[in-house]
């Protein structure tokens, strides 16, 4: 369709970078260097600057970056790990191949991530304390002993509450930042902003390409101020071994190609300036939408820069919203349209309809419009209109 707009254009920003990326390609090819080398650890050095973390291990993707977050910071078979049901399953599959047991808390109605009332509810009246004060679930009779908040849609949980909550329980924090490369959180515990992936124990990134900083393909990394939890996932991700055919313990494939790190590294000085974009659509979507009341748009908090990974916004007929759009070449997507402890995978969860009733109620109404840096105001003008156009006219109910 002429004037189509894609809900997500990963061919332009490439293009605006071809040479660089084709470069590192036969940079690669020159040097037969696939797999580890300086590319790699290049990439995780800047990425951990980043990140204001004091390292990164590069690994194959997200899910991995969690698996061995969660595996490296002393979380063991059958313990209960806590997050939230409104996410993409990875976190949760993770969880399980980690060998733990995934348990929500539902998410908080404003920002769509963990809700610290809801957590702080867990933990008094749904958890009996051991004798060393270790809260054990009711619901599986297992130790909690982390939560893995989800910084969704690019805006970063309410980290300070988190981990005082945390402190306070003797809980390990791991942050899923898969969706927010460059996200800030004001920390009023150390008066100043803060970085996804630098403030919990460990952050689990993915580079997929639709995420704000993609590879060419698939890959992820682990940022973590400890030292020690670094090196695990760095054996972890490598068959469990330091030293070439020296094993001290079992590990993983999942280290992060030596060519996507090099095409990873080119991209990388431009995330700020993309983030940048980002906000500034969302700021022109905020405007240009504020005086609709058929729909809500998304809550940034004031301790939050966030990084509109997604720009969400929620209306009671969706599927009327989003069909209109598509009718005149618009993509949407919903993200996502079933909790997860309503998906069949999870079914032995024993999880039932109205136990997170913030993140039903949520996930039967949310949409997410075009949102990639280089959408011009043009289109995103064009996207307003047709909203516009949708809600004025009357629909039945
Ligand atoms: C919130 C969240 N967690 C985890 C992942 C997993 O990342 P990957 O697809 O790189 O394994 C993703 C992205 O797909 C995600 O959006």
């Amino acid at each position: 369709m002429p004037n189509a707009i894609p809900f997500l254009d990963l061919v332009t920003p490439h293009m605006e970078l071809e040479q660089e990326l084709v470069d590192v390609f036969r940079q690669g090819l020159h040097t037969a260097g696939f797999v580890g080398g300086p590319m790699v650890e290049e990439f995780e050095k800047a990425f951990a600057t980043f990140c204001d973390a004091s390292h990164c291990a590069a690994v194959s993707s997200g899910t991995d970056a969690l698996r061995f977050a969660l595996m490296a910071a002393g979380i063991q078979p059958g313990d209960v790990v806590l997050t939230v049901p409104n996410t993409f399953i990875a976190t949760t599959e993770a969880i399980s191949q980690a060998c733990a047991i995934p348990e929500f808390v539902d998410i908080d109605e404003k920002t769509y991530n963990m809700s610290v009332d809801k957590l702080q509810q867990y933990l008094e009246k749904q958890c009996t304390l051991d004798q060393s004060g270790k809260p054990i679930s009711m619901r599986s009779g297992r130790p909690v002993t982390a939560i893995l908040p989800v910084h969704l849609y690019g805006q970063m949980a309410d980290m300070d509450s988190i981990l005082e909550l945390a402190g306070k329980y003797g809980l390990i924090v791991i942050e899923d930042a898969c969706q927010a490369h460059g996200a800030e959180y004001f920390s009023k515990k150390h008066n100043r902003w803060m970085k996804a992936g630098s403030i919990g124990r460990a952050a689990a990134f993915s580079f997929y390409p639709g995420k704000n900083l993609g590879a060419c393909g698939e890959g992820g990394a682990v940022t973590t101020n400890d030292a020690a939890l670094a090196g695990t996932v760095k054996m972890l991700r490598d068959h469990g071994q330091v030293k070439k055919y020296y094993h001290d313990m079992e590990g993983y494939n999942g280290r992060l190609d030596t060519i996507q790190a090099g095409l990873l590294h080119v991209k990388l000085p431009h995330l700020a300036g993309w983030n940048a974009q980002r906000r500034d659509r969302a700021a022109g979507y905020n405007q240009t939408l504020a005086s609709n009341k058929a729909v809500s748009l998304p809550f940034e908090p004031a301790w939050s820069h966030a990084v509109y990974h997604l720009y969400v916004i929620r209306t009671n007929d969706r599927e009327g919203m989003m069909n209109h759009l598509k009718s005149v070449g618009i993509g949407t997507g919903i993200h996502y349209p079933i909790p997860l402890h309503l998906q069949k995978a999870y079914a032995s969860l024993n999880y039932r309809g109205g136990d997170f009733p913030v993140t039903e109620r949520v996930a039967s109404e949310i949409v997410s419009l075009p949102m990639f840096p280089q959408l011009t105001e043009q289109q995103q003008s064009r996207v307003v209109e047709e909203i516009l156009a949708f809600t004025s006219k009357p629909h039945p109910g």
